[in-house]
């Protein structure tokens, strides 16, 4: 075993396979970080000396931190953490007051524990190693006057080059209570300013938009305060050199293991060194910790690379995928599914999905997903939410008889939920209007016509649990959809009340750990059901929900266009694996776009994938080419979905977007090219591959797929020997007989010879000539490529 935590006198190093982190024990006791960054070799507390900071006096218009220590102000130290009140005046990392009111803390380190291993938070998710156990240091700091304990956590995933780090506040009064006001799971001090920062931000079908800022001076804070992660921010965030690239430069990366209002704030200081804090968001949040009781901050995971984007994304998806993500479906093919939803949204009835589910049994989809509309009286999103009873007018079978139906078909049967939530018109909410999160006498402001169930009440948690056991056991269910409808409004739980007048600032976090206390009983209640995570889209894509369902609807916008910019993004922090997408009907439901089928495949495919459109009004040719892709997604089912996953440079265009997904063993990849717009007579694109082995062979080959006559127009009459309208019935019946030939691409090299020479692809069109060697590359355009490994004999 080795050990990848090193303890040389007040020298702490940790270490994984390409990464080091140090910090050091100072004279008067505070924690100094040094370093984190690229792996360096340290055999010794002297030789770390020239990492420490050297302050003679300390400068003007600071602080001293006592008389002892004339060059020591806080302000001008990068610390593991920091507290208000002895100099340091940046973001801090911890508030904790006391009854007396007052909010100084001056934590000092008291012993270091390295130890493997790791206890399961009592209150919340985290990471785990199912090998060795992963290595774990222990720093507990005290603040004497206060009586408070400070733990912070150290968590090293060597394999992955990822340190995890979370806090733990434990009041040591015998009689006193505290109240954390802050705590945050990370801080990182680095010694320059000149970072550019990305997060992801948006809004309601237009989830993860990236967005870029250089940091020179002042504060940048992402966060969310809508009790969920949110699709406003996530909590996922980059900080990066100007210049790094996919493949090229320096990057760290964090996230949070956190499902609720979070926090991340990344400040230049006056003295040039960058500080970034994450956590749970401080903004009207306060905890109360009676005497001899502790309080857990979430996980935060950070990762560093020296080789780009794409090397961090391979550290964050490996640990989400080993360290995250857990269960039956960790590594398993996720089943290819029709979603009921924007086939017939709330109007159906037990025929009609069985026609539907007929249709897809007929292309080789899986399993059968029946969204919203079946409990209650729910016609609308007006009513229902509560009653999970089925609709026996749109049911009369139940949901047991509909299962067997579908069953019988070969197909798997899957259900939408929304247990997180209410509406007044409901049995429940006439029986319980207490449950809710809502003032009794105060006017509530709804979000879709629905409240949300007060989790921080563990009545309304036994509940939920009875309930959906009830449901997940009423028939033979193999995959759930939760879903969370609406953001928090009128923050305010009747429980709680009883709790004094603060109380109400804990309901946030409440909330959170509510919700955990069910999953985590669901989820080992059914340990045969999939669960896939959904928050109106992605409001609530983080890991926290990843910890208990293997994936999450990335977003309500199924239209392949935005979805490209999407997954393109989710991709830099979440492995593929993780985020669903659908191929859905055209004009799509949110845009109105018409994009080609095979494109909307082509993008879906990079994800756990299926279906969400009425397969019973599609024509046979469509559905030709659909049984088409679910062959293609069934034989690289592996890789699309664990594969190792590459993006391009996109040289500051949106307008064309590459991926390329890589077997584990490397014998097989699948490569994307997709162009927004397209600009006449640019006719050149190259494929430069990714992640093969250098000196193996591979073929090189694409999806042929042949092109409607219609797609050319009335240029058709320069090969026509009748006249055809465009737009014509004519053309509508020649279409049906003549097709324009795809064009073929079939090149055998070595990888070396691949990814850097890069295959030059066949000629775009370019407005002088089409035959079978130019490639049909439009608006909205996109082909795919296979690249296998081709063993050549030897005689
Ligand atoms: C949310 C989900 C959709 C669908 C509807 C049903 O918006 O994100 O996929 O399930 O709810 O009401």
């Amino acid at each position: 075993m080795k050990d990848m935590i090193k303890q040389y006198g007040n020298y702490f190093q940790l270490d994984t396979s390409n990464t080091t982190y140090s910090f050091r024990v100072t004279q008067t006791k505070h924690l100094e970080h040094l370093y984190y960054g690229e792996k360096i070799k340290i055999d010794s507390e002297d030789e770390a000396d020239f990492l420490y900071e050297k302050h003679e006096f300390a400068a003007g218009n600071t602080v001293l931190y006592n008389n002892d220590n004339v060059n020591l102000t806080l302000e001008d130290e990068r610390l593991e953490f920091s507290s208000y009140g002895k100099g340091d005046i940046r973001e801090p990392f911890v508030i904790v007051t006391g009854e007396d009111g007052l909010f100084t803390s001056d934590f000092l380190f008291k012993e270091a524990k390295i130890t493997k291993g790791k206890e399961k938070f009592k209150t919340l998710p985290g990471s785990y190693d199912m090998a060795e156990g992963v290595d774990h240091l222990e720093v507990i700091l005290l603040d004497d006057n206060a009586k408070i304990e400070l733990q912070l956590h150290y968590f090293v995933y060597e394999d992955t080059d990822v340190i995890t780090r979370s806090a733990k506040i434990v009041n040591r009064n015998e009689d006193k209570s505290i109240c954390v006001e802050r705590l945050m799971s990370t801080q990182l001090d680095l010694d320059a300013d000149d970072y550019v920062l990305t997060t992801f931000n948006g809004a309601w079908a237009r989830e993860m938009e990236k967005h870029e800022f250089k940091v020179t001076a002042g504060k940048h804070v992402n966060s969310s305060y809508t009790g969920t992660s949110s699709s406003r921010a996530n909590p996922f965030i980059m900080l990066s050199k100007e210049n790094t690239t996919e493949d090229f430069g320096e990057v760290y990366a964090f996230n949070l293991i956190y499902s609720g209002n979070h926090y991340e704030a990344v400040e230049c200081a006056s003295n040039h060194k960058l500080r970034v804090v994450t956590g749970i968001n401080p903004t009207n949040f306060m905890f109360k910790i009676a005497a001899g009781e502790a309080f857990e901050a979430p996980e935060a995971v950070m990762t560093y690379s020296a080789k780009g984007f794409n090397e961090m994304s391979h550290n964050m998806h490996e640990f989400v995928r080993e360290h995250i993500t857990r269960g039956k479906y960790k590594y398993a093919n996720r089943p290819i599914l029709i979603n009921s939803w924007e086939a017939s949204y709330f109007d159906f009835n037990e025929s009609k999905l069985l026609k539907l589910a007929k249709a897809a049994k007929d292309v080789g989809i899986e399993l059968f997903v029946l969204d919203d509309g079946w409990f209650g009286k729910r016609d609308n999103d007006k009513c229902s939410l509560g009653d999970w009873f089925e609709n026996t007018q749109k049911l009369p079978n139940g949901l047991e008889g509909l299962a067997n139906k579908i069953n019988a078909l070969g197909l798997d049967f899957g259900l939408w939920v929304e247990p997180e939530m209410v509406n007044v018109d409901s049995e429940l909410y006439r029986m319980h209007p207490e449950w809710c999160v809502s003032h009794p006498d105060k006017p509530h402001s709804e979000g879709r016509n629905q409240r949300i169930l007060d989790l921080s009440n563990d009545e309304v948690v036994s509940y939920i649990i009875e309930a959906m056991t009830k449901v997940f056991s009423s028939a033979n269910i193999k995959y759930v959809k939760w879903d969370m409808n609406r953001i928090f409004s009128d923050y305010y739980s009747n429980a709680l009340a009883q709790r004094g007048v603060f109380a109400q600032k804990e309901l946030s976090h409440r909330y959170v750990m509510g919700l955990y206390k069910i999953m985590e009983e669901l989820t080992r209640r059914f340990p045969d059901i999939l669960f896939e995570g959904c928050s109106a889209g992605g409001n609530r894509f983080d890991l926290g929900i990843l910890s208990y369902f293997p994936q999450i609807w990335a977003s309500d916008d199924t239209d392949a266009i935005y979805r490209v910019g999407a997954q393109n993004n989710y991709s830099y922090g979440y492995p593929q694996s993780c985020y669903t997408a659908h191929v859905s009907a055209c004009p799509n439901h949110q845009t109105l776009r018409e994009t080609p089928l095979d494109t909307r495949f082509n993008v879906a495919a990079f994800a756990s994938f299926g279906y969400e459109c009425n397969l019973c009004d599609m024509s046979k040719e469509e559905l030709d080419e659909i049984k088409e892709q679910i062959e293609i997604y069934k034989k690289y089912r592996q890789v699309f979905l664990y594969g190792d996953f590459y993006r391009y440079d996109r040289k500051n265009t949106d307008n064309l977007y590459q991926w390329i997904v890589v077997s584990k063993d490397k014998t097989t990849a699948i490569g994307m090219i997709l162009q927004k717009l397209v600009n006449a007579n640019t006719t050149f694109n190259m494929f430069k591959l990714k992640g093969l082995e250098n000196d193996r062979k591979y073929l090189f080959t694409n999806r042929v797929i042949k092109q409607n006559i219609k797609n050319f127009g009335d240029l058709i009459n320069t090969q026509s020997p009748i006249h055809i309208k465009n737009k014509s019935f004519l053309q509508h019946l020649v279409s049906k007989f003549v097709s324009m030939p795809g064009e073929t691409e079939v090149y055998l090299s070595s990888g070396s010879a691949f990814m850097k020479g890069g295959v030059k692809l066949t000629q775009a069109y370019g407005a002088t000539g089409y035959n079978d060697k130019v490639r049909y590359f439009q608006d909205f355009s996109s082909k795919m490529y296979f690249i296998e490994e081709k063993i050549i004999e030897e005689n």
